[in-house]
């Protein structure tokens, strides 16, 4: 059996193939080259075991842009959602689709999908990454201040799944990471281990006055990821002052861009003046997801 092109985290790639993939994104949207539909006749699986905006839209309005066909289960209407097991699932899925696509809470769950699947496995995101969002927020650096190797992003809040797939993208790429978390709330040390170990330059803080001072981008998420709803009392109180607003704003670089995957929780982790402010590219990053996705599933099938 060939080598499948599965797209499960930023760190199992390397850098000339994200590369090639973020130059297809911005073919994709800029371009009349990225008009046709290389994915006539194929079929991706969309399976949703959390709920999803961005993520389900950008994928389905992205594949039917290819060509392609879409199936979305969600886990109320699916096997998996009452145990049977991601392998069994993979296999058969394989004999229908093209390629599948999980969001889910276990990264095991995705990974076994890998293992027992015959098409490509896409991660759209687990409680361990969000590896297609990070794409479309390369891209979205790129395009509002130009190449991101040698520049400084800080995350400020908790260390969560996203924080994850910049910390693989800023080592990949070579990028400055910065993370500013609560010491409650310590970000995870394997992965701190592991960007050590490959050379890069990632950087742990917990007063974020001091992560942000002369980056290039600030980057917030919710403080209360899916799944860790029982700890929200717990988390608004420990990152309360890891709130991105006017004034941590005012202690990165002048021209420092604002991002946020969404959905947002404005008057918690961001600020409406901010998110709304001059320096947030935030609905460019939420379109991005469209482009880098196609971007990301053309790769899959070796189209492109
Ligand atoms: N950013 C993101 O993944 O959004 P959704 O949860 O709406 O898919
Ligand atoms: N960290 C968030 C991202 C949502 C897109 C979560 O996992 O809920």
């Amino acid at each position: 059996m060939r080598d499948l092109r599965h797209f499960l985290d930023i760190d199992r790639l390397d850098k000339a193939t994200i590369r090639s993939i973020l130059d297809q994104a911005a073919v994709y949207k800029n371009s009349k080259a990225g008009k046709g539909e290389p994915l006539k006749g194929k079929t991706i699986v969309l399976i949703f075991e959390k709920p999803s905006t961005r993520t389900r839209v950008s994928f389905e309005v992205g594949m039917m842009q290819l060509g392609g066909n879409v199936v979305v289960l969600s886990e109320r209407d699916s096997q998996l959602g009452r145990g049977e097991t991601p392998a069994d699932t993979a296999r058969v899925l394989s004999r229908y689709a093209d390629m599948i696509m999980i969001r889910t809470d276990s990264h095991q769950k995705l990974l076994d999908l890998a293992k027992f699947a015959t098409v490509p496995v896409i991660n759209g995101l687990t409680d361990d990454s969000h590896p297609c969002q990070i794409m479309a927020d390369i891209q979205t650096f790129e395009e509002h201040r130009g190449g991101i190797e040698g520049k400084i992003v800080t995350w400020v809040g908790d260390g969560n799944n996203v924080a994850a797939s910049w910390l693989h993208a800023a080592v990949k790429l070579n990028f400055e990471f910065r993370i500013a978390t609560p010491p409650e709330l310590k970000f995870d040390q394997n992965l701190l281990d592991w960007a050590e170990r490959e050379g890069g330059t990632v950087k742990s803080f917990t007063d974020a006055q001091k992560a942000v001072a002369g980056c290039h981008c600030v980057v917030a998420d919710t403080w209360v990821s899916m799944g860790d709803d029982g700890e929200r009392a717990k988390r608004l109180d420990l990152l309360a002052p890891y709130q991105v607003n006017a004034n941590l704003m005012a202690g990165a670089k002048s021209d420092a861009i604002f991002m946020h995957c969404l959905p947002a929780h404005r008057g918690e982790e961001v600020t409406d003046d901010v998110i709304d402010g001059p320096q947030s590219v935030i609905w460019d990053e939420a379109e991005n997801r469209l482009h880098a996705q196609k971007a990301v599933m053309a790769w899959c099938l070796g189209v492109a």
